[in-house]
């Protein structure tokens, strides 16, 4: 039981890095929640008007849900599931933050690519897809994290099917706000003022 506790933390405490939150701090763009949605991830940044900032964060955040993969495999073998939940529920509640942290897409995006390349790649299609046309970020966020468990389950990767079921789950309740926004008709589009 040690190594998968290991994973397990592991994963946990670089998934909780905030990396939307620090680059903000540290370019002197303010406090990520207190601006636009609140919320600390890529999408919220771009709201600051820093384009780079706001890539940074996407890569960042996407390679720390890969990075907790490829370590935990590295180190303790058949761990990665397990690294990847702790780091998808680092990001989604850091104890750093008060366990209020992202909505897991970049970083769900980064454990598809590690755990099996080829649903990541239809989980970038999906979003990058959804964000060129339909310019919501939450939309395809959402729709990319279905596609996760579906396009697995279509591949016969059913080990690591329910954890991607969870992971959309989660991933859908922390865009709970999105949703009512998208039902009332005022979710902003790429990089517009919020609200
Ligand atoms: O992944 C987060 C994105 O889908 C929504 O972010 O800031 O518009 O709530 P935001």
């Amino acid at each position: 039981w040690i190594a998968p506790t290991l994973a397990i933390v592991f994963g946990y405490l670089l998934g909780s890095i905030p990396f939307g939150v620090l680059l903000t701090r540290i370019a002197g763009a303010g406090d990520l929640r207190q601006i636009g949605s609140g919320n600390i991830g890529a999408t919220n940044v771009l709201r600051t008007g820093r384009k780079g900032l706001a890539a940074a964060t996407l890569l960042l955040d996407l390679l720390k849900g890969a990075a907790a993969v490829w370590i935990a495999e590295t180190l303790w073998p058949g761990t990665g599931v397990l690294a990847a939940a702790g780091a998808f529920i680092g990001h989604c509640y850091p104890v750093w933050l008060g366990f209020r942290g992202g909505k897991g897409v970049a970083t769900l995006m980064g454990i598809v690519l590690a755990l099996h390349w080829p649903c990541g790649v239809v989980f970038a299609i999906v979003w990058l897809g959804l964000l060129a046309t339909v310019r919501i970020s939450s939309v395809a966020g959402m729709t990319a994290a279905i596609s996760a468990p579906v396009s697995a389950a279509l591949m016969d990767r059913f080990d690591v099917v329910l954890l991607l079921v969870v992971l959309a789950l989660i991933v859908l309740w922390k865009h709970r706000e999105n949703v009512e926004r998208l039902l009332a008709g005022n979710e902003p589009r790429l990089g517009r003022k919020h609200g």
